[in-house]
């Protein structure tokens, strides 16, 4: 299925449910592009031989690589480092991040301020471009393991 994108409502409640509005109001790849962020879907089981993505990484170049897998068991820190990346925040360089597994969302500010949820999965790969405020979380299918890759 195709990435999804919507703006979020302004409950307080669980950061892992979808919180879109009502009607719900997407955003199409291509107003994403507006604001600087792009997308790539990539064929995640063969990450590690993938010319595809290392060609991306020539076109861009992306020469550092790092996996992480967010699950409770495997990653120190679990619950301080979620509750860190749901805290809005910005780089100084494009965040790129490819999911290698597993679903999360990344939420972005448009140029009104208003919060933007991008619904990633297996195969996603986004970059944001530096300066941008964002944050990330898992969704609701948490049991999981998730892993991203993430370049720079
Ligand atoms: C990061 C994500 C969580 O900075 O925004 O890795
Ligand atoms: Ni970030």
């Amino acid at each position: 299925m195709a990435m999804e994108a919507w703006y979020m409502d302004s409950s307080e409640e669980d950061q892992r449910k979808p919180h879109r509005l009502t009607p719900n109001q997407p955003l199409s790849l291509g107003h994403l592009k507006t604001l600087g962020v792009f997308h790539w879907k990539l064929n995640a089981d063969v990450y590690e031989t993938d010319p595809e993505l290392e060609q991306l990484r020539r076109d861009h170049g992306y020469s550092f690589m790092d996996i992480i897998s967010i699950h409770k068991d495997t990653l120190p820190n679990y619950e301080e480092k979620l509750k860190m990346f749901f805290e809005e925040h910005l780089h100084l360089d494009d965040e790129v991040r490819y999911i290698l597994d597993g679903q999360a969302y990344f939420d972005i500010r448009d140029k009104e301020e208003r919060w933007i949820r991008i619904a990633m999965t297996k195969g996603d790969l986004i970059t944001l471009p530096a300066g941008i405020y964002h944050r990330f979380t898992l969704d609701e299918t948490v049991q999981h393991t998730h892993m991203e890759l993430s370049l720079i």
